[in-house]
């Protein structure tokens, strides 16, 4: 595998702010993979792996899937031969422990790149969320006021059918929200005090924070060509 300077992104915001959104365009914009914990647990779900099985009991109370699991579950993705260039982590780390087996993970190859932290007010979040649409077959992502597809419940990408998440329930969102600010809120300190840190404005419209985005990267060294 390659060794140093491998590009590693960690999206870090709450629940709904638009980081699958953004993983999802830098993906195709720079090539990397996006590594999304949730986006596995719920391939896992699909096909009623036992990983699946235990994460559901977590994500449908809005709790974190246990670390040894999820840490385990990311070094496996991260192993992988689409990852040698690096990674878009989407939702992971989530906790100090998990900041601290990924900087260990990623000790050989430069450690993590950059933090952009999503900046959103929690009503924007919950109307985001309330909103929200998932294509079932393919994972795109809609909302039924922002981002609607072309046709009701019909994915323009694949023409899968859409559906609401089971944990975007507004009891679930609700403690999804606490154990943000709870258990994730302390990486911001974290990473605050690595100098990694980037605040981007998430409450714009999708293409301004993709501007956003780019333009910390591109200060941090990692360029995007033009479309
Ligand atoms: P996960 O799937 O990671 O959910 P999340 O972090 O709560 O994030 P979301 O997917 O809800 O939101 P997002 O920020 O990606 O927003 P999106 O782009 O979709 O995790 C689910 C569960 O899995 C967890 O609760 C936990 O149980 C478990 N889990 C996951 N990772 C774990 C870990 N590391 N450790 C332990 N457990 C873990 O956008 C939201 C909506 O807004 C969409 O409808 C979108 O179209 C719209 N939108 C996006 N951007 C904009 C915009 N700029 N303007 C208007 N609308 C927008």
């Amino acid at each position: 595998m390659a060794a140093k300077n491998r590009i590693f992104i960690v999206l870090l915001g709450p629940p709904g702010s638009g980081k699958g959104t953004q993983a999802r365009i830098l993906e195709k914009q720079l090539g990397l993979p996006q590594v999304a914990t949730g986006d596995l647990f719920r391939f896992n779900l699909k096909h009623q792996t036992e990983l699946g099985l235990l994460a559901k009991k977590y994500m449908d109370a809005g709790e974190l899937v246990p670390d040894e699991v999820t840490i385990r579950m990311v070094e496996e993705r991260l192993s992988r031969e689409d990852c040698a260039q690096g990674a878009i982590l989407d939702g992971f780390p989530r906790n100090l422990p998990q900041a601290v087996a990924l900087d260990e993970m990623l000790a050989p190859y430069g450690g993590v790149t950059i933090v952009p932290l999503f900046v959103v007010e929690d009503d924007v979040v919950v109307e985001r969320i309330s909103g929200r649409r998932v294509c079932r077959n393919c994972g795109a992502v809609y909302h039924v006021r922002f981002n609607p597809p072309k046709h009701d419940n019909i994915c323009d990408v694949c023409g899968g059918e859409l559906y609401q998440r089971d944990d975007d329930r507004p009891e679930t969102v609700k403690n999804r929200l606490y154990v943000y600010y709870k258990q994730t809120g302390p990486l911001i300190g974290y990473y605050f005090a690595k100098g990694l840190l980037e605040e981007i404005d998430a409450s714009k419209a999708v293409n301004e924070v993709t501007e956003a985005l780019k333009a910390v990267l591109a200060a941090r060294g990692v360029a995007i060509p033009e479309a």
